[in-house]
């Protein structure tokens, strides 16, 4: 009980020295949380060049900005290393390294693990770990506890284990960490009670529940929810296609209705560290068990078609002005996953140029926050802001509907339109526009 009473005392007078390891969209953000909060933080990321740039004062994070960056230093109170050896100074230790999928779709947790032998080959005792980072139900208590016990050490007692779900969505302006509840589930109720403690410190509302398995799994149903609604509107935009329904017009009207909906728009790109990974974790878990969870394999398959299904309607619309695709110019505005953001992860759209330019499409691309992108090992750069060169080609296709585009010049020098985000209001679908 004594390390208990210890920590519990350290984090109610703000003396916990809290520890992130991993500072990306994810990380860095939590940083400025409990910086805001008081508390002395220090920063782990093996990629030097990140620790570089965060002290010198850079961000690379679009939502935590230089500015804030440099002034996080200035309390004093924050530390970013590359150097593992810091855990031994940690009080809490929140990990938030990448979860990706493996080619097979399987989940790879290898960054979970590299960063959980960092923490074990050091002294944890009396710290309270946890982890952030989306993971299929059980990695908590499969994984990480073993791990963390060996030595004998006794989880509730001389070290503490919870997972906390991370729920921050890049460009809200909305809801950021404050003001958005966070769950947390611990192994013991000393470590839940611990790591509500701690996130009570910066957040407004914590909700508790019985263990890190429950809170791993409320993180891939609200993933899960997500990739599935998506995947029916986008079913519903291929069936308004055929029946030459606005989907558009009707996904307006049904947002009308004050309950018991809740509105999904469709579009190519379904992308993010997220909604296109997250629910596979939940599968592949499931196959575990024997069981088949239909519902995101089903909108994995719709979902992962998008991209294939505007190919085909950029066919048709060049077929209709009497182009073929191998002769056409193409310039695709959107590499990013959604408005106003600079995340390009898994975004279709690169999958949407690829199949272009396979197809012999002179393909080229413009958004304001990807200078550059990679194809096939090739750099590639974003064309120069100048709405009069649209006229030089055949189609522009709308993939992600960034505020900061000017919609006035693109109808007025675009030859014609492929609009799938529904982003120019009030024109009428014809030769030269057309939508999703
Ligand atoms: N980005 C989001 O919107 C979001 C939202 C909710 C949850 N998540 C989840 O949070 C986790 C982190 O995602 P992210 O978007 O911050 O990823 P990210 O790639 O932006 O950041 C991860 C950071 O961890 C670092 N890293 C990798 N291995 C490490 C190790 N062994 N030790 C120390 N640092 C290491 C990387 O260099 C990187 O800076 C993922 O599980 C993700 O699914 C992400």
């Amino acid at each position: 009980m004594e390390k208990y009473r210890e920590l519990e005392k350290k984090i109610s007078e703000r003396k916990a020295v809290i520890g992130v390891v991993g500072l990306g969209y994810v990380g860095l953000p939590l940083v400025e949380g409990f910086i805001q909060g008081g508390f002395k933080v220090i920063g782990v990321d093996n990629n030097l060049q990140k620790v570089k740039s965060l002290n010198s004062g850079k961000s690379y994070v679009q939502d935590v900005s230089s500015e804030t960056i440099k002034k996080m230093h200035k309390t004093k109170r924050l530390f970013i290393s590359g150097d593992f050896n810091n855990i031994n100074k940690m009080d809490v230790i929140i990990i938030c390294v990448p979860t990706p999928l493996r080619k097979s779709k399987d989940p790879d947790i290898s960054y979970i693990l590299s960063a959980l032998g960092e923490i074990t080959k050091r002294n944890y005792q009396g710290s309270l770990v946890i982890l952030e980072s989306t993971t299929y139900p059980g990695t908590t208590e499969e994984i990480l506890l073993p791990e963390l016990s060996k030595d004998k050490l006794k989880v509730g007692k001389d070290f503490f284990l919870a997972f906390s779900p991370e729920r921050v969505d890049p460009g809200n302006r909305r809801f950021g960490i404050k003001n958005t509840p966070k769950v947390v589930g611990g192994i013991t109720p000393q470590c839940t009670k611990l790591a509500g403690m701690v996130y009570s410190s910066i957040v407004d509302n914590v909700h508790v529940v019985s263990s890190p398995t429950v809170a791993e799994t409320s993180k891939l149903l609200e993933n899960v929810f997500r990739s599935v609604n998506i995947g029916l509107v986008n079913e519903l935009a291929l069936l308004c296609n055929r029946m030459k329904i606005d989907v558009w017009e009707v996904i307006a009207a049904a947002s009308t209705k004050p309950f018991g909906f809740m509105t999904f728009y469709p579009g190519p790109v379904l992308g993010g560290h997220c909604i296109p990974l997250d629910p596979f974790y939940l599968s592949w878990k499931a196959r575990t068990y024997d069981f088949n969870a239909r519902f995101i394999e089903l909108a994995g398959e719709i979902n992962g078609n998008m991209p294939y299904y505007v190919i085909s309607r950029i066919y048709e619309i060049l077929n209709r002005n009497n182009k073929t695709i191998s002769k056409s110019k193409i310039l695709l505005l959107g590499m990013a996953y959604k408005g106003d953001i600079d995340d390009m992860r898994e975004s279709p759209s690169l999958d949407v140029f690829k199949l272009l330019v396979a197809r012999g499409a002179k393909t080229d691309y413009f958004d304001p926050y990807i200078p550059s992108i990679e194809i096939h090992g090739k750099k590639i750069k974003s064309i120069a802001e100048n709405y009069s060169k649209l006229k030089n080609y055949d189609l522009i296709v709308i993939l992600t509907g960034h505020k900061k585009y000017d919609y006035t010049k693109i109808k007025k020098f675009a030859k014609c339109i492929y609009d799938t985000r529904n982003a120019i209001k009030g024109l009428k679908e014809s030769k030269k526009y057309c939508k999703l």
